[in-house]
């Protein structure tokens, strides 16, 4: 079943220089494509609204800070499952828990540092794609 996702790279993935090596993991699996991407530092009302389920969590303050602590790299990927299988590519949130192999196992040690964000279901990954690329059929 063709699906689409929105994946973040966060700061700490473009900071440390890993852009290419977690695109290339993603562009390397079958009958995936990447349809959009874009550089971008996330202002506050973007990341309000990206990350509005999480309102009143305690780790909400120190994720909207880290997210517009630097630059971030917006994608959207296209393909065969892809939704599950980018989560899959990335590792569960704490870094330490994720298997060697995956994004956050390979380069992750803290989970507020953890890399990558993917969207969790169909309608997260609609509702995600239109805040970052609401040019996007
Ligand atoms: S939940 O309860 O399952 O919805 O939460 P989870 O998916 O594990 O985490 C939601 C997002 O919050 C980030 N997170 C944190 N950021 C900074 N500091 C701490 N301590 C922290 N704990 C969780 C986590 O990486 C998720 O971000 P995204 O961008 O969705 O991956």
């Amino acid at each position: 079943m063709s699906q689409r996702t929105l994946v973040l790279l966060k700061p700490d993935a473009v900071r440390r220089g890993l852009v290419g090596e977690i695109i290339g993991r993603i562009e390397r699996k079958a009958n995936w494509t990447i349809s959009a991407l874009e550089l971008r530092t996330l202002d506050r009302g973007t990341l309000e609204q990206h990350y509005a389920e999480h309102v009143g969590r305690d780790f909400y303050e120190p994720l909207m800070q880290f997210m517009s602590s630097g630059p971030i790299v917006a994608l959207v990927v296209e393909g065969e499952r892809v939704i599950e299988g980018v989560r899959a590519l990335a590792g569960p949130t704490d870094p330490i828990s994720a298997a060697p192999g995956s994004i956050r196992g390979d380069f992750g040690t803290i989970t507020r540092e953890n890399l990558i964000h993917a969207s969790d279901s169909e309608e997260s990954a609609q509702r995600e794609i239109k805040i970052f690329f609401p040019g996007l059929a």
